[in-house]
């Protein structure tokens, strides 16, 4: 998908389709209260040519609703879509993002390859977020699943132009496009990843697809196997791979701006299980063809790497992702082993299936060894969080509040829903062993902290977050704006959170 950023008269632009939003700016409840449409632009033309069929009442302006016109009078455009953004009072950069993949996701079954997309004039949402938000929500948007269909039809839009009202700060707009561009193709540069099978994204290709990215961006890059995880002593992580023939790798990238030499330094920490069978805790057959996505928590660190080399905030990252392949062999661990940590801590292994904290926990200690100042971790950890958020708000843990503004602050940006969940010593308790230092399950109940708590112990006295995307990372049912499949969730809110520094 081509984007560009335009200042022509919106009456003046040639497209197939030109896209313009509109709010319902109705305060009054009950019934009498009829929608009252505003259209987002002050071309007079437009407005013109628009009139009728926002007067006639057949839209309402609701969230992404849509009403489309063709050879609409007055304009050089083939047709007019007006698309809803929903009540004015909620009209916020992100829901242009939302509007701005819908605008693309109307085009690609209609065949529509070109598209024109107006930057909303209303006071309350600045142009050059607006501007990167529509980026962003276009690319997004633009993203279909089916990679390997034999019949795939490229429904892909050609180019996607942002047209900037007369009046706009140029210079600000283009800058925050430019950013939109960069952010946007790293999410689906993260998604691409998610959305691959095991058998074609095993954790050793998973490493060259991180170090032929980070070669491309100029990050420095190592991808290690298991020699390395015997040497560092990464006696968790290694007990989750080995059960399987598929090596581990565990993927390092170093982002050093130069003249960069004190102040923090972020470690960005992520679960890359290519595939989890469970292990011998086996899982159930049904729906565990979805567990090739258990390497999005990995997947968003890269995609976040990627923006983060392009953007070039002043503050030193280094990611570590770890990744294997969880499954019952006979070498495979079992329940009951005793695994010892890099960190040198020692875990009774109850379940085979909370492989995720394992690999992460020696992730963390060797993200430590490597400098990291600061910790941020995100991981497809616990079905229990899915249980206890759905799969609208992702959640977040941390053992220190000032870490957390940050994140917090970063979420207003990034527009991605995280839902901050408990740690406790009431939790700790539960993962406590009667052979060794920790357990790897912590029963039944309070699963998300339980698992947040391991990571804790190894994260130790570092600031640390812990994102559980379990739920996120998969979007179930497509949405105007968003196909079925991988999310990319994270990318943005982790990217903010290092721009904080
Ligand atoms: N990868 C799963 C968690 C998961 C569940 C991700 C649903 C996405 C959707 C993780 O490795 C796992 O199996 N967790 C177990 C932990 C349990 C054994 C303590 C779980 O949540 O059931
Ligand atoms: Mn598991
Ligand atoms: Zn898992």
């Amino acid at each position: 998908m081509q984007t560009q950023l335009s200042s022509i008269k919106l009456a003046e632009i040639e497209t197939e389709l030109l896209v313009v939003l509109a709010v319902d700016t109705q305060t009054a409840k009950g019934p009498d209260a009829k929608p009252e449409l505003k259209l987002l632009t002050a071309d007079a033309a437009v407005q013109a040519a628009a009139a009728a069929v926002l007067s006639s009442g057949e839209t309402k302006g609701g969230s992404n609703e849509t009403v489309l016109l063709h050879a609409p009078a007055g304009l050089q455009a083939k047709r007019l879509l007006i698309l809803g953004l929903g009540k004015q009072a909620k009209a916020t950069v992100h829901a242009v993002r939302n509007a701005a993949g819908a605008a693309v996701r109307y085009t690609k079954p209609r065949g529509i390859r070109e598209l024109v997309f107006a930057l909303p004039e209303l006071a309350s949402l600045p142009l050059a977020g607006c501007a990167r938000a529509a980026v962003e929500g276009a690319l997004v948007g633009d993203f279909d699943p089916d990679t390997y269909r034999s019949d795939r039809k490229d429904q892909s839009v050609k180019s996607f132009v942002v047209a900037a009202p007369a009046g706009a700060d140029q210079a600000a707009v283009e800058a925050s496009f430019a950013e939109g561009m960069i952010v946007g193709e790293s999410q689906n540069f993260a998604r691409a990843l998610v959305n691959e099978p095991g058998n074609k994204l095993t954790p050793t290709i998973l490493g060259q697809r991180a170090a032929l990215m980070a070669a491309e961006v100029g990050l420095g890059w190592e991808v290690h196997s298991t020699e390395k995880l015997h040497e560092l002593k990464m006696g968790a992580f290694w007990s989750v791979s080995q059960g399987s023939e598929e090596p581990p790798s565990l993927i390092v990238l170093r982002y050093e701006p130069e003249g960069v030499t004190d102040g923090p330094v972020l470690g960005l920490v992520g679960k890359g299980i290519t595939f989890d069978s469970g292990g011998i805790s086996l899982k159930p057959g049904d729906n565990m063809e979805k567990m090739k996505y258990d390497m999005a928590g990995g997947a968003a660190m890269l995609g976040a790497m990627r923006a983060i080399a392009l953007l070039k905030p002043r503050v030193r990252v280094v990611a570590v992702v770890c990744a294997a392949e969880n499954m019952p062999d006979g070498k495979a661990q079992k329940p009951g082993d005793v695994q010892t940590a890099m960190s040198g801590k020692t875990i009774e292994i109850i379940n085979t299936d909370a492989e995720g904290r394992l690999v992460l926990a020696d992730g963390l200690t060797y993200a430590k060894q490597l400098g990291a100042t600061h910790l941020i971790d995100a991981a497809t950890l616990t079905g229990a969080c899915v249980v206890a958020l759905g799969m609208i708000n992702a959640g977040a843990f941390a053992n220190d509040d000032a870490i957390y503004a940050k994140f917090d602050g970063a979420l207003a940006t990034s527009g991605e829903k995280f839902w901050r969940l408990p740690l406790g010593d009431e939790y700790a308790e539960l993962i406590k062993s009667e052979i060794g230092d920790i357990k790897n399950t912590g029963g039944r109940w309070g699963g998300a902290s339980t698992a947040a708590e391991f990571l804790k112990v190894f994260a130790d006295e570092t600031p640390w977050i812990h994102l559980d995307i379990a739920g996120l990372a998969w979007v179930e049912d497509s949405k105007p704006y968003i196909a079925k499949g991988p999310s990319g969730v994270a990318v943005r809110s982790v990217l903010e959170w290092v721009r904080s520094y």
